[in-house]
Order: C-alpha cells, then structure tokens, then sequence
C-alpha cells in the first residue's frame, strides 16, 4: 500500500493508528497526544475500538472472544472498528478545527491496517502508524496489573483471574501479530517505538503536524516520578497588590522560602530524593529558591506572563486607564494580549519546551509565577484552555503532581504562613480566592476507558 502524497498541511485530517499488542501502552500514549495537542490548541480526539466493542454488547469478553479463528467474534471486533472509524469521520466533519484523531486498538494485522488506509483514502484523512513495541516483561508485566484493575472488561472479576484471562488474550494476538517493518510498510507514514524510548524507527513523515507528534512520543518515558509545583513566596508586589515586577519577597514570603525545604521533606517518598529545582529568571523566585539544597536552573520561560504597559500596576488602576481592556481580559483571558505583552496563549507556547524537557526528567520542583503555573498544572490536569486562567493557584501551597498511566494524582499542601491573595474575581477589580475555582481538578484526572 502506497500513501497520496500530501500537498496541503493546511486542511490535513491527520489519524493517528495505534498498533501493538495489548499492555503496550497504547491507550496511555494516546491520552497523551489528546493532552498535548488539545493543550496547545490543536483539537484532538481519541476512539477506543474496545469501547465500541461494549457498545455493541460485549463488555466482559473472555480471552476466546480475541481468537482470531473465532470467526462471529472477529465480525464483531471488525464492526466496532467501523463504528470507531464512522464516529472519527463525523467528528472530522463536525469543525474545521478537528484535525487529529486517535484509533486506539492493537490495529495487529496488516489486513487491518490495509483496511484503515483504503478508508482514510477515500476520505481525505491521512494515516499516520504508531507502533508500541515492547518486549521488556517488567513494563509488560505492570501493564498487565493495571489493565487487570482498571480495564471495565474486568469488573467483578477478582484480580489474578483477571491477569491470567488477559495474558491468554495477548496469546491470541500474539498468533497473527505484524510488526511495522521498513521493508514492507515502506509506503507509509510510521513511527515505531521500541521499549518506549529506547530505540525510535521513524518512516516517511511528511508534515510539520506529524514531526511534532513524533518529537512528543520521543520525549516520553514512563517511569514514575514527582513534579512539585510552587509559586514563589509572597512579594513586595503581591503585598502592594501590584502586578508584575521585579520586587523581592516580603517578611511572610521569605518565611515560606525557608520552610519550603521540610514542606518538600516531610512529603518526599524514597525514590523523590534526587530533585532539580526549576526557577524563573525574576528575583522573587531565586529568592524563594535560595534555601533549597538541590540543583539549580533558570529559565526565562518561566517567568511571569508579560503584563506589557499594565505592568507595575494595581487590577483597580489597569481598570481605571484601560477600562476597555480590563473587560476584554475578563471576556477572554486566554486570548487577551496585555498591549506590548502577552496573552495566556503566548504563555503556553513559551513553555512548551518545558514541557518536553518536564516529561524526560525525573523528580523536578518549579517555582514560578501565578499565571505560568497555572498553564502548567493546565497541561497536566487536563485544564480547558478557557478555564485555565481562572485556576485557583495560592501562594504558599506547594502542589505535588504525581502523573500515572491514566491521570495524575495531585496533592495541595499548606505552608500554613499566611499569605495575600491575588486572585482576581471575573467582572471586578477585587481580589480574593475564588471559592469557585477552589479545589477544583484537585483529583486523578483524564481516566480514559482502556483496551
Ligand atoms: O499578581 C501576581 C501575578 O503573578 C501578576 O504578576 C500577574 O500579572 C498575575 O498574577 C497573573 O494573574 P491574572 O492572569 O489572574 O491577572
Ligand atoms: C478490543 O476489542 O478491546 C479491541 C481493542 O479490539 P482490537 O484491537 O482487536 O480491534
């Protein structure tokens, strides 16, 4: 099978096939693309073949039900993958904006996938492969665990009988399984990833969309570890509810800089010992930084949202020069630009190369801004764009972010130092924490169903 050869990436339909046998991580991949993208703009959606599987009717299947001799039971597999793939084309029409789609299943044979790109064909939709290969029995094996708890195959059912039933359904794939090769998938577009991270096969990828999917999945790896979010301590400026600066930290401030070493102790497990702590280039950041015995890196990405000629300001002054403004910002903070700054969206697409750089390391403490972080915590906790400048993010709380296969776990611990706020309420110039935007996302997000 030969792929058309692109032309325009403008209006590109870009499907993103899976392969792989199960408790390779496919559908953990894919929840990752839909959060990138999806974070930085790019609409995205994922169709899980199994789900459709249980729409149809068979939701606690038996490894027999996944023989592929079972011939009644491949007519149902084969027709919830059109069900998949009709609700992909539909979405597709429903905006121009759609532009990626998933289709999360094992998409094990090359039948199968010679299906997928005769329809894609026909469609305008461009395929693009990415194989999980994986033959290391230690991730297999946690894989395995996970799906046998989490899978909803498996409701009721006790854990280890769960675990055998699902080893004897890798069985059945493992009996009709082709792995992309460059030798007769050459045609077309495929990423292979090999143990994760650890060898990359790359084959005709055509357009920019594609290489940063690509780029993305490379910069993946699985193994577990902590992200400590913090705001710097309180400032002269917060005190002076001023925006923006480059003050230092207030007495209450430098209280909590101090004590941010026991916060992080006091909650540490074993294997967080080893910690890079990530600050902005602005002083009240360094400042609250300054007591912390880890290594140090400064980076200009982190540092607050540019608020361009309102900078140095009050909320009630920017009202009272720029009124017009300070209703369009309420109107639509993320896409508000300050005049001579930036926009929340601007913010974003400066830190994306923290965010690549987050997903490779292990254990890593940032200390930043109210409006940096919340683009960050956005990233992680599946954040709607519109609401994530409204994210509750208080100052002297230390938020610790624990990503797993299917979400991540986040905890909020109190300094117990007392602190201003600065949380401005939409429609006023006041500031005062939201009771609303209080607490909210504090819990394991972006749980998706599971082949
Ligand atoms: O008030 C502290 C601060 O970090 C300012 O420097 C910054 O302009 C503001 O928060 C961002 O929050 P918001 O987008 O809600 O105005
Ligand atoms: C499934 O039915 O759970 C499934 C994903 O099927 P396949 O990958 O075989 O289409």
């Amino acid at each position: 099978m030969v792929l058309k050869k692109l032309t325009n990436e403008k209006d590109l339909k870009l499907c993103v096939v899976m392969v792989g046998l199960p408790a390779r991580g496919k559908s953990f991949i894919s929840q990752k693309i839909v959060r990138y993208l999806s974070w930085l703009s790019i609409n995205c959606k994922c169709f899980n073949v199994g789900n459709y599987r249980r729409v149809l009717g068979i939701d606690n299947p038996k490894y027999g039900f996944f023989d592929f001799d079972n011939l009644s039971s491949y007519d149902i597999r084969e027709n919830a993958l059109k069900l998949a793939f009709e609700d992909m084309l539909s979405w597709f029409d429903d905006a121009i904006d759609n532009k990626v789609a998933i289709i999360d299943a094992t998409n094990s044979t090359r039948e199968r996938r010679n299906w997928i790109i005769k329809n894609c064909e026909k469609n305008n939709v461009h395929p693009m492969f990415l194989e999980s290969w994986c033959d290391d029995p230690e991730t297999i094996m946690a894989n395995v665990k996970d799906i046998a708890i989490t899978s909803p195959d498996y409701d009721g059912m006790d854990e280890k009988s769960a675990e055998d039933d699902f080893m004897k359904r890798i069985e059945n794939y493992q009996n009709v399984y082709s792995t992309l090769n460059t030798t007769d998938d050459k045609d077309i577009t495929f990423v292979k990833l090999i143990n994760i991270s650890h060898e990359i096969i790359i084959n005709k990828i055509q357009t920019y969309l594609q290489s940063r999917i690509v780029f993305y999945v490379m910069n993946i790896r699985i193994k577990p570890k902590c992200i400590w979010l913090s705001r710097h301590g309180e400032s002269i400026y917060n005190v002076e509810q001023k925006i923006g600066g480059d003050s230092s930290l207030s007495e209450r401030g430098l209280k909590y800089a101090s004590k941010l070493k026991s916060l992080i102790k006091e909650n540490v497990k074993n294997n967080e010992q080893d910690l890079s702590v990530w600050t902005s280039t602005l002083t009240r950041t360094k400042e609250t930084a300054q007591y912390l015995p880890y290594s140090k890196l400064e980076w200009k990405a982190l540092d607050e949202l540019d608020a361009g000629v309102c900078d140095g300001m009050t909320y009630e002054e920017i009202e009272e020069i720029y009124p017009e403004d300070f209703k369009a910002r309420d109107e639509d903070k993320y896409e508000y630009r300050y005049r001579g700054g930036e926009s929340y969206r601007d913010v974003v697409i400066r830190l994306e190369p923290v965010i690549m750089e987050l997903e490779r390391q292990e254990n890593v403490l940032i200390i930043t801004h109210q409006a940096v972080l919340r683009c960050i915590y956005a990233y992680f906790m599946n954040v709607p764009k519109e609401e994530s400048p409204w994210v509750s993010i208080p100052l002297h709380t230390l938020i610790k972010l624990e990503p797993r296969a299917y979400g991540t776990k986040v905890t909020r611990i109190k300094a117990n130092i007392p602190a201003v706020s600065t949380y401005k309420e939409k429609g006023t110039s006041h500031v005062g924490e939201s009771s609303s935007a209080k607490g909210s996302h504090n819990l394991l997000v972006n749980a998706p169903e599971i082949n």
